[in-house]
């Protein structure tokens, strides 16, 4: 089966060499070929790591390697696909060129994903003749170690097309998740972004620091990366870009914050240009522990299980779902529903409806969903039920 790849970015390579390690032949196409260079240069780096680490074995690396063919010309890739990842920059107008070409050269059995992380896949599928074989299929960074793909199913989607992709999603080893409505974000962008500008407006509004945010995050909420280590490693213009699409479709609580504008416009993009909210070039800042912050992790909390009730309550995905979701897809320790069946439905309310009222900012409103949990008294843990069930 033939696989192709559109795009040899941080995330094309990082999926194409998955689909090379699973035994896939995989065309990697860009337009650039000093992109195709430096994508197999970074496969190679990648497959060395896992060598080390005795995920696979040293003599593997050259087969891997050799079931990835590069190419400039996207029709002749499509010409002997069977299913097609697009992954070039989240721009509409370039995506929708994409797949007109995509869907006049490939094969009429052959699926198109998108890996986009915040476009509508409807509107994407509205420019091919099969917009039933249209699906998103959203990695994470870095694809090779995120164990989560959100598949996404736009209003053209078939149902055949879903199995398939979810098979096809295990037969890579990743761990999909069904997003059942194309709303803008899916899921895990949509949570991401939400505690990301919680940091941001935080640093802000002059209230706390860059370092004791990071501090939070990592020592005491125990996520992998900071908030604004994990937006550098994003990269500042993918944040910028997508918290715009999120303010576009939910207005003022997900109002893009300038401090992330400000960066952008210096060029300061994080990893990529070595520079951003940290200096990258040595590698990974390091996250100091600062004991005296007065920075409440219960803030960050709040934000992030407001938002996944939103999305319980616009029936997008369910509590187990999104758990899923945060942990393989973030790296996150608890997911945003058992954090909040840990400290209390109630607490986390109140906490909301006091930063509403002390701000007047539409993140902090609480969703109806959770004032209807309490008036039934789903409060998490201490009564027995809250987003899940406790016997
Ligand atoms: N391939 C192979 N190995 C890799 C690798 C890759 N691509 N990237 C990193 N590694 C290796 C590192 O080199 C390191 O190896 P050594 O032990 O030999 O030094 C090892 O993996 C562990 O890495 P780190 O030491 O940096 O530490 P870590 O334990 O924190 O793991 C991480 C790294 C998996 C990235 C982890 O920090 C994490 O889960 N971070 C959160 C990432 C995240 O949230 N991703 C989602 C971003 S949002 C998104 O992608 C969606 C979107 O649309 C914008």
């Amino acid at each position: 089966m033939n696989i192709s790849i559109i795009g040899a970015g941080v995330m094309g390579h990082g999926i194409a060499q998955i689909f090379a390690m699973n035994n896939f032949n995989v065309f990697l196409v860009d337009i650039n070929k000093e992109a195709l260079k430096k994508a197999i240069e970074q496969i190679r780096w990648s497959l060395k790591k896992f060598s080390e680490k005795k995920i696979i074995k040293e003599e593997e690396i050259n087969k891997i390697l050799s079931r990835i063919k590069t190419l400039t010309s996207i029709e002749e890739a499509a010409k002997n696909s069977d299913f097609i990842v697009e992954a070039v920059p989240e721009k509409i107008d370039l995506k929708k060129q994409i797949f007109k070409i995509l869907d006049e050269n490939a094969p009429k059995h052959a699926i198109l994903a998108t890996n986009t992380s915040s476009l509508s896949i409807t509107e994407i599928s509205e420019v091919t003749k099969r917009p039933e074989k249209v699906i998103g299929m959203h990695f994470f960074n870095p694809p090779q170690l995120m164990k989560l793909v959100e598949v996404i199913k736009g209003k053209n989607t078939s149902e055949e097309t879903i199995k398939y992709t979810i098979e096809l999603c295990e037969k890579i080893g990743k761990k999909p998740i069904l997003v059942k409505k194309d709303v803008r974000g899916f899921i895990v962008n949509r949570i991401l972004h939400q505690f990301l500008n919680e940091a941001f407006w935080s640093v802000y509004r002059k209230e706390t620091t860059i370092e004791e945010i990071d501090s939070v995050v990592k020592y005491i909420a125990k996520f992998p990366m900071g908030a604004f280590e994990l937006a550098d490693y994003i990269g500042l213009d993918i944040v910028l870009n997508v918290s715009e699409i999120l303010e576009k479709a939910y207005g003022l609580r997900a109002k893009v914050c300038p401090i992330i504008k400000d960066y952008v416009k210096e060029e300061k993009l994080g990893r990529k240009t070595m520079i951003g909210f940290y200096d990258w070039s040595k590698g990974r800042p390091e996250i100091k522990i600062i004991t005296s912050s007065e920075y409440d992790v219960k803030r960050l909390y709040s934000i992030i299980v407001n938002e996944a009730a939103y999305l319980i309550y616009e029936d997008v995905s369910n509590a187990s779902d999104i758990d899923i979701a945060m942990k393989l897809g973030a790296g996150w320790s608890e997911g945003p529903c058992e954090i909040a069946d840990r400290i209390g439905i109630d607490q986390i309310f109140n906490e909301l409806k006091r930063l509403y009222e002390r701000y007047n900012e539409e993140m902090y409103n609480p969703c109806k969903l959770l004032k209807d949990y309490i008036d039934n008294g789903r409060l998490g843990i201490k009564s027995g039920r809250g987003f899940y069930e406790y016997k």
